[in-house]
């Protein structure tokens, strides 16, 4: 049967700070995850050739640097653009953008950060992604929580209100299986 694999990048250092966006390198920790992610990958998918897709951010290309496919990026799997937010921790933008914190817990959804990008948008900068992947057999797509949440939902049916509360672990391969029955999810963790 047809599968895909998908992964966060490893944990990168502003994850580590708990800092939105930005651009950053992997944390030891996350170039960890990304020396072993070859060896899980083919524990997964035996020998298949695969091609990886990720985003144009640093932190997914040195996750799949060692990964021995073909590699292409794209910039619609670019994490959510959080606009004004960038670079802030949740408390930050909790203190400096009061009212637009309460507006996005109350519809995560359709809320858009000044300057930047709502769930809504980001889904369809993704629908031709979305439609590449469907004619696609043998690909691992690495890239970010919000992004994957977003194609986790397509492919597995979740409701655009469930959709931004997905949960999509750090150090974990996530593989869908088409099988005649829908779409079915297996995880792969890392305990790193
Ligand atoms: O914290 C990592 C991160 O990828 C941020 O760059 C992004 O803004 C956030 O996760 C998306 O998750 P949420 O929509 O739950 O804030």
């Amino acid at each position: 049967p047809r599968s895909i694999l998908f992964s966060r990048h490893g944990e990168s250092l502003y994850n580590q700070l708990g800092l939105l966006g930005g651009d950053s390198s992997l944390s030891p920790n996350g170039a960890k995850y990304a020396r072993a992610l070859p060896f899980l990958v083919s524990k997964i998918m035996g020998d298949h050739k695969l091609t990886v897709w990720t985003s144009t951010l640093n932190r997914t290309i040195e996750t799949a640097s060692y990964l021995p496919y073909k590699k292409i990026q794209f910039k619609a799997l670019d994490e959510i653009n959080a606009g004004l937010c960038d670079g802030l921790t949740y408390s930050q933008v909790k203190q400096k953008f009061p009212e637009e914190y309460v507006t996005r817990n109350q519809n995560k959804f359709e809320y858009r950060y000044r300057g930047g990008e709502s769930y809504r948008d980001v889904v369809l900068r993704l629908e031709p992604i979305i439609m590449e992947l469907e004619r696609q057999q043998n690909i691992m797509i690495v890239s970010h929580q919000a992004v994957l949440r977003c194609i986790y939902a397509y492919f597995l049916e979740i409701n655009s209100e469930e959709l931004p509360y997905i949960k999509i672990p750090l150090h974990t391969v996530m593989k869908l299986t088409w099988t005649a029955y829908g779409c079915e999810a297996q995880m792969y963790s890392l305990d790193i």
